[in-house]
């Protein structure tokens, strides 16, 4: 069945090449933005075993929780605010080794301890939405993070444009 993630691989990096390409395809003739971004959710905390993993849309001057997977998390972050807030002000991934030494960052759960955030941005370069995925483990997060999941949000932007 198509929607069985294939997962094998024991590498943090061969797992990103293995669920990146069924997750697209887990997208293809699909038009509706929130299937596709819980889909992505679900998928990255499968290949990875995150704490945590979800977008925060934006809408107006907030960031509003959409799909996730993981504990419950709050729901409104202001522009600007914690590391999700930042990265959306930045329009740039910002990487947090250890979340007690980020001024201001929003401790949603505390068993939270490290955490990458990526913005997905249009093609202008305004920031849609921000993806934020957290791990339990201080330092979990590096280039490879980066360098994947800023593929993957390259991607996500596209689900955006097919949605408006
Ligand atoms: N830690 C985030 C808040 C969102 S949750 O962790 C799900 C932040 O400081 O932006």
């Amino acid at each position: 069945m198509a929607e069985d993630l294939q997962l094998s691989a024991q590498t943090r990096a061969g797992r990103y090449a293995e669920v990146l390409p069924q997750l697209y395809a887990l997208w293809q003739g699909e038009p509706d933005l929130i299937a596709n971004l819980a889909n992505t959710a679900a998928a990255l905390r499968e290949a990875h075993g995150f704490f945590w993993v979800g977008f925060y849309l934006v809408r107006g001057q907030e960031l509003v929780l959409g799909p996730f997977q993981g504990p419950v998390a709050c729901t409104r972050i202001p522009y600007g605010r914690g590391v999700c807030g930042a990265a959306w002000r930045e329009a740039a991934t910002i990487v947090v080794p250890d979340v007690e030494q980020f001024p201001g960052h929003i401790a949603c759960a505390s068993a939270s301890r490290s955490e990458i955030v990526v913005p997905v941005k249009d093609t202008k370069g305004q920031v849609l939405a921000v993806l934020d995925v957290d791990s339990d483990q201080l330092d979990d997060f590096s280039e490879v993070d980066a360098r994947y999941l800023e593929e993957l949000c390259a991607r996500v932007a596209t689900l955006f444009g097919a949605a408006a």
